[in-house]
């Protein structure tokens, strides 16, 4: 009755998670510290807030699957200016699309784009290349859609990205879809330019579609990491296979108000409208106001990152040396090497109430059953700067 690839999924990181700790008590008396999900906790903008009491009438109507042309505007605005697109490159309204968080549109997605079987002379399942370790929700894409995951090391070994050269001819061949993560969760690597235009060149020759997760482009340490849309002018062209993914959740703090947008090749977008149409969630009104006015603004958005700062430095100067510790190029996460990520996120718990998230829930164990991910513990950085001071301690005093 049920559908069977339901169950052929790894169990949610979360689920798994709490499988793993909710049988152990944490010590009496100490205040648990939650850093486990990548949920910000930095306060949201004010403007949200006013905004959205503001047009709370707009709440009686159904908002349409494309959004409002402010909003695409705003959008292409942002585009143009964080990635020094030229004006013409960006069209708002064929090229753009919101939808309610990255996290339901990077799984629809694959339905958009997947074929049933690939055609002759290859035929059987479409391939879909996924980075490991990898945020959950490409691999449930993959599989839920009839594609087949094909795990690409994004190790130390390959920094933290996949070797792009290291993909073979064969597979290239039988690709329907790629998903790359730039900042990458949960490494923090950020792709280059050249990089990034390596993969787009792959996705044209071979025909396969390259969705960029981009999610994290604004927190980020030094540099602003360049993104796809970039990439594709850089090469002088247009965005014809690649379609990127934002949010207001970690660039804004604004997790619960599920908002997001996408963008790239308008046969890609016009593809994917039309799916959304049937099955996807359209952003209410006075939430496309609100992120209209978000993507609008870049003052909130250096200070969010200010805050994620401090508490890199706090971590490098009490981690520097130990557990491989490396300061993420983006994204809020360590990436802590610390044996068995496992057997460490129980030490935690059970002897100083930290929560955090064993490597090997984000990551896919090879035919040999190892788990780049399995030696390493997942720490997100959205506490407080005293509430990150308290955490890297108690890191500190039980491994
Ligand atoms: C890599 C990555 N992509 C996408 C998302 C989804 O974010 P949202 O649905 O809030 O936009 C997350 C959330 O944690 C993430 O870590």
């Amino acid at each position: 009755m049920l559908n069977p690839r339901l169950s052929s999924l790894t169990a949610y990181p979360f689920d798994r998670l709490r499988a793993l700790l909710d049988p152990v008590a944490p010590p009496v008396g100490v205040e648990p510290i939650v850093l486990s999900v990548g949920e910000p906790r930095h306060a949201p903008p004010p403007l949200v807030r006013e905004i959205l009491s503001e047009q709370a009438d707009l709440w009686g109507r159904y908002p349409p699957i494309e959004g409002t042309a402010a909003f695409r505007e705003a959008v292409a605005d942002w585009l143009r200016r964080r990635y020094g697109l030229p004006a013409k490159l960006v069209v708002a309204n064929d090229q753009i699309l919101p939808v309610a968080g990255s996290r339901e549109a990077l799984y629809l997605v694959a339905a958009a784009v997947l074929p049933r079987t690939l055609s002759r002379p290859l035929g059987g399942a479409p391939l879909v290349l996924v980075p490991n370790p990898f945020y959950q929700v490409y691999q449930g894409a993959a599989v839920m859609h009839g594609g087949e995951p094909v795990y690409l090391d994004a190790s130390r070994r390959t920094g933290f990205l996949p070797d792009l050269d290291a993909i073979d001819e064969a597979t290239l061949a039988r690709a329907a879809l790629m998903y790359l993560c730039s900042p990458a969760n949960p490494q923090g690597a950020v792709a280059d330019l050249g990089y990034l235009r390596r993969a787009i060149g792959l996705a044209r020759e071979h025909g396969f579609v390259l969705v960029v997760d981009e999610c994290y482009a604004e927190i980020f340490d030094r540099e602003p990491p360049p993104g796809a849309l970039q990439a594709c002018a850089s090469l002088g062209g247009d965005f014809a296979n690649v379609i990127v993914f934002h949010s207001l959740s970690k660039r804004s703090s604004v997790p619960g108000l599920r908002s997001g947008f996408v963008a790239g090749d308008p046969a890609l977008i016009a593809a994917f409208r039309r799916l959304r149409s049937f099955g996807g969630a359209s952003v209410g009104l006075p939430i496309l106001a609100a992120s209209t006015a978000l993507w609008r603004d870049d003052a909130h958005v250096e200070a969010n990152r200010r805050l994620y700062r401090d508490k890199l430095d706090l971590a490098q100067s009490l981690l520097d040396g130990r557990f491989g510790f490396y300061r993420p190029a983006g994204g809020f996460f360590l990436w802590l090497e610390v044996g068995d990520g496992e057997r460490a996120a129980l030490a935690l718990w059970r002897e100083a109430a930290l929560r955090v998230l064993p490597g090997a829930y984000l990551a896919q164990a090879d035919e040999n059953d190892v788990n780049p991910g399995a030696p390493y513990i997942r720490m997100a950085l959205i506490d407080s700067l005293a509430g990150t001071e308290d955490a890297l301690r108690r890191v500190l005093n039980v491994l």
